[in-house]
């Protein structure tokens, strides 16, 4: 298992708002999980391919993503709040996959790893989807041609008033900023092909995904 040693400038506000909902967080996001899976279903992954979950969390995505990875797949976990990462290591080590995945402990925007990966999920990541440092480091650790999804809270319309109280709320316990909940794929589309983006949750949730072209073309 690879660890970092913690980077010096990981965004604060978010690394402070995770270190204490660490231990609640499982049962915090089980509404979510079914558009975990649909998002899983959008990488369209095969056997043996790599995956970067940027802002792993505590590993929710390990098992669903491996099931289609299969024994010879990879998963490079990358986190930058330590208790969340403890919870993603235990985890790992409940399920032996210590072979299939590596957790670095840094943030998106300085986290380095040797290879290039087939796939990139953002899942609920919206301070990592709001820093284009962030995204061009993932983006640098792709391969051309990788499929990338994205999802998390945003803006419903503005007639839909009592929905985004409900985003204002889940915004204000998850997200450091609610810069960008609009359009928070935004600095995503600007750099892959194929971008398709749909709201669920009455409009407060999108899912996102697309191709990264790679260096320069997209
Ligand atoms: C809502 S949680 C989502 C966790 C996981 N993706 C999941 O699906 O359950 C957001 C996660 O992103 C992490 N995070 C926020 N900003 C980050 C950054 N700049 N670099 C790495 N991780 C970050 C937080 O520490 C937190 O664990």
């Amino acid at each position: 298992m690879v660890k970092t040693k913690h980077s010096q400038t990981a965004p604060r506000a978010a690394l402070q708002q995770y270190r204490v909902r660490a231990d609640l967080y499982d049962l915090e996001l089980q509404p979510f999980e079914p558009l975990r899976l649909e998002a899983i279903e959008r990488l369209k992954l095969a056997p043996g391919e790599a995956v970067l979950d940027v802002g792993c969390g505590t590993g929710l995505s390990f098992a669903p993503l491996l099931q289609k990875l299969g024994d010879k797949g990879h998963i490079v976990g990358i986190e930058q709040c330590p208790e969340m990462m403890d919870k993603a290591r235990e985890r790992i080590a409940k399920a032996d996959w210590t072979n299939q995945v590596s957790l670095l402990e840094a943030s998106a925007q300085d986290a380095h790893w040797k290879g290039r990966a087939d796939a990139a999920i953002f899942h609920f990541t919206h301070d990592v989807m709001r820093s284009p440092t962030a995204i061009d480091n993932v983006m640098a650790h792709l391969r051309p041609g990788a499929r990338v999804v994205a999802t998390g809270l945003q803006w419903a319309a503005p007639w839909a008033g009592p929905v985004n109280l409900f985003v204002m709320g889940a915004a204000l316990y998850s997200v450091s900023s609610l810069d960008g909940l609009a359009q928070p794929w935004s600095e995503l589309a600007k750099r892959l092909t194929n971008f398709d983006q749909q709201s669920t949750w009455m409009g407060s949730v999108y899912i996102a995904s697309g191709i990264w072209p790679g260096p320069g073309s997209a």
